[in-house]
């Protein structure tokens, strides 16, 4: 189960409270989303990020919504809570574009609260949908750890079924996949998680994942806490990284926000890079992602709309204020934690790094095509080509269970 602190989403009916991550590693705060406004900024503004988490973010700010006294005395018959429910959906969807967990949740709430007014017919109230409603999210979100939990079994399994290369077992992952960017546990990081714990994993290095540093400030975060032997690279790195390591890096293992029907897959900027590397130096090139980042409605990654976000990500950095002089004493410590001397001095402060008036170019995404991907973990299994075919049949797959 997750560490406590490392739980990025806190529920119980009523309240909704999230980590925010723009915050971290330096602060540890927890905000409170009431309003479909709140939650649809939070998962905008990176607040909370993470494809699992985002789509359980949504349909959990929505729960809160829904039994609030205000909405409540609003909707008087079913009629009317079933419309509320898919108009804040609709709305919910437009706050990030890419990953598929966020529309596949809003598809599956929406159609479970409109198959129970069809069921109940005349005789269903607001409150039934309401109910309806409250047991479907919740459940999605004890779902998530468990699925999770299988990956990270499966995912180990399989690398250490193919790792022919001793005990030195070493992995590369990129951007955040853990309990951060999930209900818990996490998926590639998940499976970096179930190997330490096995005791079979000597070190895990993690990208800095620019521009959003997902990487240094979550991926980072996690691993130190989690006391995982582990080296913080940048994405530039990871080709002379394998070069340097020839028989010992046993995977490249990474997240998913939308996998197509013939697997290629998008996740986030740099993963494309980090497939080809891969290939180059003949090591598996892992994809883990729960079933629910599976879009069978779309043929290959070609369909899959990539989000560009905005130019300052790329061209400033932002943290907190640092005494140059104590660097060295706290650049191997989990918490930065604040001294009475610095209390007063501004908790993050934005750093200009680019040119003024350069043009810059920042999707969030890119798509690793099937083609460099060994294999796809979900939480049903481990998803492989057949021979000779450069294409994942996810649709198989799933169809199988
Ligand atoms: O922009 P982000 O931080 O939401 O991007 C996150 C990723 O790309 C993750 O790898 C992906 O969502 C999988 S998280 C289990």
């Amino acid at each position: 189960m997750a560490n406590p602190t490392l739980q990025a989403i806190k529920y119980q009916r009523g309240s909704l409270e999230i980590l925010d991550q723009l915050l971290l590693p330096h602060e540890s705060v927890y905000i409170t989303l009431a309003t479909l406004a709140e939650g649809h900024a939070a998962i905008k503004t990176m607040q909370v990020r993470g494809a699992p988490a985002i789509a359980i973010v949504a349909a959990l700010t929505l729960a809160v919504v829904l039994v609030h006294p205000s909405t409540q005395s609003q909707l008087q018959t079913a009629a009317e809570a079933v419309a509320f429910i898919e108009t804040s959906l609709e709305f919910l969807k437009t706050s990030r574009p890419t990953a598929v967990n966020l529309f596949d949740a809003a598809h599956k709430l929406a159609h479970g609260v409109q198959q129970e007014a069809a069921l109940k017919s005349e005789a269903a109230t607001a409150q039934d949908i309401v109910n309806k409603y409250l047991e479907l999210a919740e459940r999605m979100l004890e779902e998530d750890v468990q699925d999770n939990m299988n990956i990270g079994k499966f995912g180990a399994e399989f690398i250490l079924k193919v790792w022919k290369g001793g005990d030195d077992l070493r992995v590369i992952t990129h951007c955040n996949t853990g309990s951060l960017a999930t209900a818990g546990y996490g998926t590639a990081l998940g499976i970096i998680r179930a190997l330490a714990g096995q005791q079979k994993l000597t070190h895990a290095y993690c990208t800095e994942t620019r521009p959003y540093n997902q990487g240094s400030r979550l991926t980072a975060y996690e691993l130190v806490y989690e006391k995982i032997p582990s080296t913080l690279i940048t994405d530039s790195m990871a080709s002379a990284l394998l070069a340097q390591n020839p028989d010992k890096i046993a995977a490249i293992v990474v997240g998913a926000d939308r996998v197509a029907a013939n697997g290629d897959t998008a996740n986030k900027i740099g993963t494309y890079q980090l497939a080809i590397t891969a290939r180059y130096h003949n090591v598996p090139f892992i994809v883990a992602a729960p079933s629910t980042s599976v879009d069978l409605k779309i043929a290959s990654g070609k369909e899959i709309h990539i989000e560009v976000r905005p130019s300052i990500e790329v061209t400033t950095l932002r943290g907190p204020v640092v005494d140059l002089n104590s660097l060295n004493k706290v650049s191997n410590e989990v918490e930065f934690k604040r001294t009475a001397d610095d209390a007063a001095a501004p908790v993050t402060e934005t750093i200009s790094i680019a040119a003024r008036g350069i043009n810059v170019w920042n999707p969030s995404f890119d798509v690793t095509p099937a083609e460099l991907i060994s294999a796809i973990v979900t939480e049903k299994g481990v998803v492989l080509k057949e021979d000779g075919v450069q294409q994942f049949d996810m649709k198989a797959f799933l169809g199988s269970f």
